[in-house]
């Protein structure tokens, strides 16, 4: 019997020592220590064996089952430190491996555009501000001096949603928003999309704008000059000059037309320009005082300026995009040719 345990813990051992994974093991151990195990068949044997070699024997194979499952236990640590080894160098990542063919996104031309312009405006003191893209005719139209019926409604094609809804047709509705929602002093730009049934070369139905408006104390025409000239030689270069010409909106008085030297010939006149060496960028003005007042603002202690220009144009000149249709179209190339 003690030469039977010998050999059985001899060759359990050497099971033990052979097993190349957990698994393996798992199996070994099944085989010798568990319930249907071989160790304890040889127990079960026991009732075989006289009674006074009993407590020997039984002594035998226990120190068997003990050494066998300490040399399961230390195996079962070598096993997993191996195992964690080899799922870990199976993992590793090579920080040095160049990938050939990643597509890389990249922001559309018209956001490169928009987040320029108003990361030049906020540089200089103004917040930023947002309204609704389905709007009133009050804040769209009536309380910036367009009233029903009024021939100037005509500069501006509209999408109607019923009597008093619109799809709004320019950024100018939150100027109205933010006076009414404030006290001056006021100083914001508001980027966004806008809406007008046109569609060719140079328009297109929905569009973007930036609309900015200061009031405060005593601004003036000139408030207004000087912003736009440090605006325009942060956005196209430092030569850039500007001159205003006299226009009408009903919402400012007076009203301008500005216009920029032309970005491609500096003035000399070019294809760009039409040859007038000027391009024409953006609308503004002079708050005109029933706006003021239309908003709660007492237009003797307060005055202001405003000015109004599309997106889709400004990226238009300053990258020489002769079409505006192609910036609509979303085609991969032209797109990463901003990247
Ligand atoms: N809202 C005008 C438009 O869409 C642009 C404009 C002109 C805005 C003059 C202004 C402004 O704030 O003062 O045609």
């Amino acid at each position: 019997m003690k030469e039977k345990i010998e050999i059985l813990m001899r060759e359990a051992l050497a099971a033990v020592e052979a097993c190349e994974s957990n698994a393996d093991l798992g199996k070994v151990k099944v085989k010798y220590l568990g319930k249907s195990g071989e160790l304890t068949a040889l127990l079960r044997g026991m009732k075989d064996v006289p009674a006074d070699q009993r407590p020997v024997i039984g002594g035998y194979v226990n120190e068997a089952r003990d050494a066998i499952t300490a040399a399961a236990e230390s195996k079962e640590k070598t096993l997993k430190a191996k195992e964690t080894e080899e799922k870990m160098l199976k993992e590793s990542i090579d920080v040095t491996y160049q990938p050939t063919d990643v597509k890389l996104g990249s922001l559309h031309p018209c956001t490169l555009v928009k987040n320029e312009i108003v990361d030049i405006f906020t540089s200089l003191g103004f917040s930023v501000a947002q309204g609704p893209e389905v709007e009133l005719d009050f804040f769209n139209f009536q309380a910036l001096n367009i009233p029903k019926d009024h021939p100037a409604r005509d500069m501006q094609d509209t999408f109607y949603l019923g009597d008093e809804m619109l799809l709004r047709t320019h950024t100018s509705p939150v100027q109205v928003r933010t006076m009414l929602d404030k006290k001056p002093p006021i100083r914001i730009v508001v980027p966004g999309k806008v809406y007008r049934p046109d569609d060719d070369a140079t328009h297109s139905p929905m569009f973007q704008q930036i609309e900015g408006l200061v009031v405060d104390k005593h601004i003036t025409l000139c408030d207004l000059k000087g912003i736009l000239s440090l605006f325009a030689k942060e956005l196209f270069d430092k030569n850039t000059k500007i001159r205003f010409r006299p226009s009408y909106f009903p919402f400012t008085e007076p009203s301008v037309e500005v216009d920029v030297t032309c970005s491609q010939c500096h003035g000399k006149g070019c294809r760009l320009c039409k040859g007038t060496g000027w391009i024409e960028v953006l609308g503004a003005g002079v708050v005109n005082p029933k706006v003021l007042e239309n908003c709660g603002i007492d237009s003797n202690e307060y005055s202001g300026f405003a000015f109004g220009m599309g997106i889709e144009r400004i990226t238009m000149i300053k990258y020489g995009i002769p079409d505006m249709r192609i910036l609509f179209e979303n085609d991969a190339r032209f797109l990463r040719s901003f990247r």
